[in-house]
């Protein structure tokens, strides 16, 4: 690299690296508009791995989060580091007008891995991560309507969407959480969204994710009654994570994602999968969409997909991706002033290879397996254990007071993410869901690692999490 011009090497260095004393960074805090946790994020541990440090504390934490599911290839992964200074070496920043060769290969990369319907798509970037990217989603189902007539967009109940102004709307926690109304929200639907587990219908076989084999398939009919009988004619497009992440791990069924896409087809709606936490290669396969191409034998491919988090090793880069029916925005309707940073997009592109070359979603595949099936052999001594969701590593644990009852048990959910910390392995809950009583319900955990995990880690984070559970239930019984 050039000698830099303003200041030394090591003048850089030692802004970037000088530590900072304990009340310094207390001080800190007086100055920081959002909120942090108490532990202070201090390092990764290695080259691409599972752990990291915090401040004041030797040991490596087992990272169960990937850091909000970005860090697929783990924590100090080089590649896609070494990709973004390769490219910064040449340049950092253009205006969003100009092409480059980096955006050119991605586009190219991204529409050519794409299922079904998306394959040799279209596709937009965006350096502000996922809410951006499904506001530009909806802007281009509005402007790709005949006479741009319809308005309305149908969201789902637990879905989480973002929490910009106008995504806030169309999130379910977020939008009761927050102190202030969104903008926009008369623009949202909110639709039941199929949960297996906690069947309204009373089907009590639905476990793992997969429906019960008596299950007629109710909460598809309700769907289309909503859709045809309470929207008025006026839904633009349908906006769903295939297998949600925040609300709770809950996969649709596959036969009701067949039968969204009937729906929507008859009623002319676009339909969007937001697969910000989905996306490449964390259920397995490369996208969700893929996952319930191969078990349903049927193209449930949507009209639009939204990544982000993975996608960029750990550089923001928010993606739509759209099938090739679509013509371009006008520049007023999707631009922004990072929006083509080809900083994000060059470590992407070395992601996406390693992804490929090195089989990291059959990785994520076989490791999800093997954690599954310790945890349903745990379940056998811990009734608390009530459902085991996948599939790969989008891992759910619902704890349950009792199995029959199916009672939430939150104060375990709460009490495992606490007990983590001592036992030195880092988990995340669902979003709480607030009822209109003010009751919370925030019952399930998740397993989400990097997905480059080993056979050995793999039984580490279980053998922690046994650790964790025997120590919670003795605590809290
Ligand atoms: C499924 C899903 N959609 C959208 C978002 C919003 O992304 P961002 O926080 O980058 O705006 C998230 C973030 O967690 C998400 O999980």
């Amino acid at each position: 690299m050039k000698n830099p011009k303003w200041l030394s090497k090591k003048e850089i260095e030692d802004i970037i690296q000088e530590s900072l004393s304990d009340e310094q960074l207390e001080n800190a805090k007086n100055h920081l508009l959002t909120p942090v946790f108490e532990q202070v994020f201090d390092s990764s541990v290695g080259n691409g791995t599972p752990f990291f440090k915090i401040r004041g504390d030797d040991r490596e934490f087992l990272d169960c989060t990937s850091q909000a599911w970005v860090l697929a290839l783990g924590h100090g992964a080089i590649e896609p580091t070494y990709a973004a200074y390769v490219q910064a070496r040449k340049f950092t920043h253009h205006q969003f007008g100009f092409l480059d060769e980096t955006r050119a290969k991605l586009a190219k990369k991204l529409t050519s891995i794409a299922p079904g319907k998306l394959k040799g798509g279209k596709v937009a970037f965006n350096n502000m991560g996922g809410s951006a990217s499904n506001e530009a989603a909806i802007r281009l189902a509005y402007v790709s309507q005949k006479r741009n007539q319809k308005q309305q967009i149908v969201v789902f109940s637990r879905g989480y969407h973002g929490s910009s102004l106008a995504m806030t709307g169309a999130t379910q926690y977020i939008r009761i959480a927050t102190r202030y109304r969104p903008l926009g929200l008369d623009r949202w639907e909110r639709a039941f969204f199929p949960y297996c587990y906690r069947c309204p219908w009373g089907y009590k076989g639905g476990l793992g994710g997969k429906k019960d084999k008596k299950c007629k398939l109710e909460c598809l009919q309700l769907f289309q009654n909503f859709i045809e009988e309470n929207t008025n004619s006026d839904v633009a497009a349908v906006m769903l994570e295939p297998i949600q992440g925040a609300g709770g791990q809950i996969p649709a069924p596959v036969e009701w994602l067949q039968g969204l896409q009937e729906i929507c087809k008859v009623n002319k709606i676009q339909i969007i999968y937001d697969e910000f936490q989905t996306g490449f290669g964390r259920t397995g396969y490369m996208f969700a969409t893929d996952y319930y191409n191969k078990i349903g034998e049927l193209d449930v491919s949507p009209d639009m997909m939204t990544l982000a988090k993975a996608a960029g090793g750990g550089y923001p880069l928010g993606i739509l991706l759209v099938s090739d029916k679509y013509k371009q925005f006008s520049e007023a309707e999707e631009h922004s002033t990072f929006s083509s940073t080809p900083v994000p997009m060059a470590a992407c592109l070395v992601v996406l290879e390693i992804m490929q070359k090195h089989a990291i979603p059959e990785n994520a595949r076989k490791m999800g397996q093997l954690i599954t099936q310790r945890l349903l052999e745990l379940q056998q001594t811990y009734p608390q254990i009530g459902d085991v969701r996948g599939p790969g590593l989008f891992i759910g644990i619902e704890f349950v007071k009792d199995p029959k009852t199916r009672e939430p048990f939150t104060d375990l959910s709460e009490a495992m993410k606490k007990e983590g910390w001592k036992q030195a392995i880092y988990f995340q809950g669902m979003m709480p869901i607030v009822k209109p009583s003010g009751e919370m319900v925030r019952n399930v955990l998740k397993i989400k690692p990097p997905l480059i995990i080993n056979e050995e880690e793999a039984n580490l984070i279980c053998d922690r999490f046994e650790l964790c559970l025997k120590n919670c239930l003795k605590e809290l019984q």
